[in-house]
């Protein structure tokens, strides 16, 4: 691609940023689709707030927030998504007048890759592992797309229980139950999907897991581990050892991305050029 006068400029900015995988999925669909635009890693070390107004002043028609930004930005928006307030994390900016707009793509990003595996939440029983971001939107998720019953465990209990107590105050779902991690043997039945939300196992610790007890993974049928480092995690190995279907977190980040380039471009992405950009995802982070 010539970059030109006329290139339009997205980027994320994060801390730290240099590992960051969406150069690869926003440029990779520019490239295949011909559109005029390149995407840049910005490593904001300090002062989000003018990195924001310093983006918008530059004409940047597209941003993406990670760690440690998500909650950080919302104030210096000018508006923001009626999801992604809820939530309370922004990981996807769109310029409008005056200033950006906040969306979260992460919690429909998550939603569209287990519908891409066949996985249906609405009905679900779901357990849920962990109770930082990655946990919260995973339980939001639950609630917004109408899970039975919903069962959050976390290593430290406190946690979990102000996890549950926020997403029923702030969606009015009312089947979450928090609970300490050691205690799963409190869950009644098995057929449970679960949705792996700790870091732990993530890449360069991958001979550690959440749970190693064969008993919790036969509550298993189908484990969803929001971790893509590496390929198949300890926990995803032991979950297929005992008979579930395990898929990683690749697809998330992919369609988190896919639809943040569909709003800054007012474009649909077709399967096709989908299937190309997840290709390219399983190269790198198989380096
Ligand atoms: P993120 O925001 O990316 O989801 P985080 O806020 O750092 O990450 O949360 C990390 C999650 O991993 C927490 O749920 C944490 O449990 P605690 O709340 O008890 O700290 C969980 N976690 C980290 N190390 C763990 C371990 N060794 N065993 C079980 N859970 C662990």
């Amino acid at each position: 691609m010539e970059i030109n006068g006329k290139t339009k400029l997205m980027g994320i900015i994060g801390n730290p940023i240099e590992h960051t995988m969406s150069p690869v999925i926003h440029n990779t669909i520019a490239e295949l689709t011909g559109e005029n635009m390149a995407y840049l890693a910005f490593p904001v070390k300090e002062d989000v707030e003018a990195a924001i107004k310093g983006a918008y002043v530059l004409g940047v028609q597209g941003m993406n927030v990670t760690v440690p930004y998500k909650s950080d930005v919302i104030e210096h928006l000018v508006s923001i998504d009626e999801q992604a307030e809820i939530i309370g994390a922004v990981n996807t900016l769109v310029r409008v007048e005056g200033g950006y707009k906040g969306y979260n793509t992460d919690l429909p990003g998550l939603y569209r890759a287990m519908g891409s595996e066949g996985i249906e939440v609405k009905g679900a029983e779901v357990i849920i592992l962990g109770a930082g971001g990655a946990a919260r939107a995973a339980a939001f998720l639950c609630a917004f797309y109408q899970a039975k019953k919903v069962y959050i465990l976390n290593r430290t209990l406190e946690k979990a229980v102000n996890v549950a107590e926020e997403v029923k105050q702030k969606t009015g779902f009312a089947d979450i139950i928090p609970m300490a991690l050691s205690d799963y043997s409190k869950i009644p039945g098995n057929g449970y999907l679960v949705l792996q939300a700790t870091k732990v196992g993530l890449y360069p610790n991958v001979d550690e897991t959440p749970m190693e007890d064969k008993a919790f993974f036969e509550k298993a049928a189908v484990v969803y581990d929001l971790i893509y480092t590496p390929e198949e995690t300890k926990f995803m190995r032991l979950a297929r050892e005992n008979g579930a279907e395990a898929y990683n977190g690749l697809k998330m980040l992919l369609y988190q991305g896919i639809a943040g380039y569909e709003m800054w471009n007012q474009t649909k992405v077709s399967e096709d050029v989908v299937e190309k950009v997840y290709e390219k995802l399983q190269q790198k982070v198989k380096k």
